[in-house]
């Protein structure tokens, strides 16, 4: 691996993935300067340098000679949009047309994620196990196949929509409600014109996470996140409630299978379709009866799951995000902590469907000050009298590290008793009670 002793790097992105990654960077030796694009988030703020100039999709010529300025060795792209609308594509290449190196897929491997259409007609050309699936472009033909159904299906928007285009409804009439407010009233916009219909599957859910630079896998340890806003998975979906890592739901076993039935097929369709994936590929999986079956790909980190990962993250941040965009995976080391992480995410008065901002946040210092946590920050504002305030849906992601899980969550949760807001949520129940699969 050919890197510099010192690298420049832009991050793009403003939640607590990208607080987390920003905080693994810094740690590393090779760290040059951190340029962030998104420093109104505070925790990012402390530990970055603001890009100069207006960051804007349609002017992204001027992000490049920003890049080519500074000289940014390194471009680490956190969220899906940008990485769907080609981010990474324009970042590769200088001014001058020399290339640059980015961590996260161009538009062709970012539609993994963006079209749940087309990842279903991957995992089919692919053999990867996964929920059957039928793609619909008419509202009419999917309730004329809903009613002569037994069966209940789960309704997909195939395009992006923030993590709240999944409606897994308990009745098929409840599914053709979901998907008439998707095909017909546009609640997600044009990602929902186009539905997915799947079969309802059913299992303990795992997130396994790998890096794929174009030639090698690199397999991390598998997470479990909450989606359901409520303890017991219930109420609305959400973008997720906490994670903790290492998943003990999930056995060697079970994530050798993963690694040869999914990783490897999907890595040999993207490299025979010609798609450079340069990134991290994240996939949903839903430990079945009938073994793993993917429910989904997303092309960037997990949020919340990057917290608990970087967390436990031993080897060089840097180094391992340089390899995966340059090629070179087989020549990095990647170590982990033996403990286990746990983070509870706090979320505003709400969320999902209406958060509000404005509540002033106490306690995050004292909180962050125990010693193994670390405090991750989301919608968060700092104003100028020098308050903290909820300033959008998921404010903070509270992350622990323990000799065991229950050490790791109850240290978190001790953590989060520090801090206070009007209208707080969160899930009492991170990591409690998994279940084990063998
Ligand atoms: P996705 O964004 O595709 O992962 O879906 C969000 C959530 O919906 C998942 O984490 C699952 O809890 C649930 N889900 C998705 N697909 C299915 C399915 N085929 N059967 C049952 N639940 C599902
Ligand atoms: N934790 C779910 C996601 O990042 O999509």
């Amino acid at each position: 691996m050919n890197i510099p002793e010192t690298v420049n790097i832009l991050l793009i992105g403003g939640g607590a993935r990208e607080h987390a990654l920003a905080l693994g960077l810094s740690r590393s030796p090779r760290m040059g300067t951190l340029y962030a694009t998104h420093m109104d988030n505070p925790g990012i703020a402390t530990l970055a340098q603001p890009v100069d100039i207006p960051v804007l999709g349609k002017e992204l010529y001027r992000l490049v000679q920003f890049c080519d300025r500074v000289d940014i060795g390194l471009v680490v792209i956190g969220p899906e949009e940008p990485l769907a609308d080609g981010w990474a594509d324009q970042l590769s290449k200088k001014a001058d047309g020399s290339p640059r190196l980015v961590f996260g897929p161009g538009a062709k491997g970012a539609k993994l994620e963006a079209d749940k259409a087309y990842a279903k007609q991957m995992m089919k050309a692919a053999s990867i196990p996964t929920a059957e699936g039928r793609v619909f472009d008419h509202f009419s033909h999917v309730e004329e196949y809903l009613k002569t159904r037994d069966e209940v299906y789960v309704i997909k928007a195939t395009g992006l929509a923030k993590g709240k285009g999944v409606i897994v409804p308990d009745t098929n009439a409840e599914g053709i409600k979901a998907a008439k407010d998707m095909m017909e009233k546009r609640a997600f916009g044009d990602a929902g014109k186009r539905v997915l219909l799947e079969e309802k599957i059913s299992g303990t859910e795992v997130s396994v996470l790998a890096l794929l630079d174009g030639r090698n896998i690199l397999v991390l340890p598998p997470c479990q996140d909450y989606k359901r806003l409520g303890d017991s998975d219930k109420g609305p979906n959400t973008g997720g409630m906490g994670a903790f890592c290492p998943a003990n739901t999930i056995s060697d076993k079970i994530m050798k299978q993963i690694e040869t039935d999914v990783f490897v097929p999907i890595a040999d369709v993207l490299r025979r379709d010609e798609i450079d994936f340069k990134g991290v590929l994240y996939v949903g999986i839903m430990l079945t009866p009938a073994g793993p079956k993917v429910l989904e790909f997303n092309v960037r980190f997990g949020d919340p799951e990057c917290q608990p990962l970087v967390t436990r993250l031993e080897s060089d941040l840097i180094e391992l995000l340089w390899a995966t965009a340059d090629g070179t995976l087989d020549q990095v080391d990647v170590k982990f902590s033996p403990k286990a992480s746990v983070c509870v995410v706090l979320a505003s008065k709400g969320y999902p469907a209406d958060p509000e901002s404005g509540a002033v946040i106490t306690g995050v210092e004292d909180a962050d000050a125990i010693p193994g946590v670390t405090v991750f920050h989301a919608g968060t504002k700092l104003m100028e009298n020098g308050f903290l305030v909820v300033a959008g849906g998921r404010v903070l992601s509270i992350t622990a590290l323990g000799d065991t899980i229950e050490q790791a969550r109850d240290l978190a949760y001790q953590a989060v008793e520090e801090i206070h807001f009007e209208g707080m949520q969160l899930r009492t129940d991170i990591a409690q009670n998994a279940p084990v699969h063998s």
